[in-house]
């Protein structure tokens, strides 16, 4: 593959953020060995390189009751050497769907000849392994695992940990297109390989995402995620005096990072949020961060109405309670949130409740505990 290289990278104490790199060759031809011939503007990333990350790569897919043969879609567009992790909500009374992704995954793997896990988030076996280790953030009051996309995310954490997997990556069940989500692998992996640092994230920006009403429309923007880059990039300006516009993946669902920089992030709902000590003790490594912009549109499940309201919420408030946010900027998102009819005037935003760094479970204990149903966590190759 071929990417534009990053131009500017911003600083925000130890984090360096990297502008969006523009995909330029989905597929840069047969490696020839040196890239003497390659422009300064462009980094061409060969095949094997891509592969090796992808074997240390777990790509997780949440899902709740999404339809089957989307599902199918998303798992097919899998780069082979990556392993794969369903982790699913879905209704289990009734129709058990759950049964259904696992049977269509078994029968995916038997012909494709790989091998993938599934788990469902209220499989009580997995809680039971998160408390034992000491991990009680994602727990509800009956010992289950918390409804959500956010908690199965972390949930998939502690098993790309057990698995011992260098690499996160997150994929949604409902993408029209396996195209779109062989590309996000290949961004995730070619992001790793420019990581100076073995704390990396990879943030994914649609090149459109589009809209059927009359005809088709080929958006870019959402209006909720022009606000949130908004105020993320008011914090940062804030922050170094110098206005910027760098961040334009706030939003992104769709994102990878290290294990290593997974482990040490706390989680609000749908956005990890960086400690404070990892954004100013100037970890000798630093952080990278890179925005990759697709080729393929992003088409997901319309599931009607999107409210601007719900989804505003999450992102602001996280930012507004965040340690390194500064007075101005809070005043304007509080503003924002007012003007939206979101809170009332001089009111705070409700505080987000943080999920601790998984780092901080005892993973011997979680390992010991879980061992003997990891089996059945596996669908195998054969
Ligand atoms: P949007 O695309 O951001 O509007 O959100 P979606 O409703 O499409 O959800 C994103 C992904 O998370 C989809 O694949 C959903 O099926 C999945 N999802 C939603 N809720 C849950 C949940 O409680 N648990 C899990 N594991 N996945 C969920
Ligand atoms: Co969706």
């Amino acid at each position: 593959m071929r990417f534009e290289k990053a131009r500017y990278t911003e600083r925000f104490g130890s984090v360096r953020i990297n502008e969006v790199q523009k995909i330029l060759e989905l597929d840069s031809g047969r490696a020839n060995g040196n890239n003497a011939g390659e422009t300064i503007a462009a980094q061409r990333i060969e095949e094997d390189v891509m592969r090796d990350l992808e074997e240390k790569t777990l790509i997780v897919i949440p899902t709740k009751n999404e339809k089957l043969k989307l599902l199918e879609g998303v798992v097919s567009g899998i780069p082979h050497d990556c392993s794969i992790l369903i982790v699913s909500n879905s209704q289990r009374k009734d129709v058990d769907r759950f049964r259904m992704e696992r049977d269509m995954l078994e029968q995916y793997c038997h012909f494709t000849r790989r091998k993938a896990h599934i788990i469902h988030q209220k499989e009580p076996l997995l809680a039971k392994a998160l408390e034992e280790g000491g991990y009680k953030d994602i727990i509800d009051d009956e010992g289950l695992i918390r409804n959500g996309k956010a908690e199965g995310m972390i949930a998939s954490i502690f098993m790309a940990m057990l698995l011992g997997k260098s690499y996160i990556g997150f994929i949604d069940a409902d993408n029209y297109f396996p195209g779109a989500v062989w590309e996000y692998v290949k961004c995730y992996v070619a992001g790793f390989s420019m990581a100076k640092s073995p704390f990396s994230m990879v943030r994914i920006q649609w090149r459109y995402k589009p809209k059927i009403s009359e005809g088709i429309y080929f958006r870019k923007w959402g209006r909720v995620s022009e606000i949130t880059n908004k105020y993320m990039n008011l914090l940062i300006s804030n922050r170094s005096g110098f206005e910027t516009d760098i961040i334009k993946t706030g939003n992104a669902g769709e994102h990878a990072m290290s294990i290593e920089l997974a482990e040490l992030l706390c989680y609000a709902s749908r956005f990890a949020v960086e400690p404070q000590e990892l954004i100013s003790d100037g970890d000798k490594h630093g952080v990278d961060i890179f925005q990759m912009e697709t080729r393929n549109p992003h088409l997901h499940e319309d599931k009607g109405e999107e409210h601007l309201q719900d989804m505003l919420m999450p992102g602001l408030s996280t930012i507004y309670h965040s340690a390194i946010c500064d007075e101005i900027t809070k005043a304007k998102i509080a503003l924002e949130l007012f003007q939206q009819k979101l809170i009332g005037e001089n009111e705070e935003p409700p505080k987000p409740q943080l999920a601790a760094p998984p780092k901080q479970i005892n993973l011997a204990k979680f390992r010991e505990s879980i061992a003997d149903y990891i089996p059945m966590f596996s669908v195998l190759e054969e």
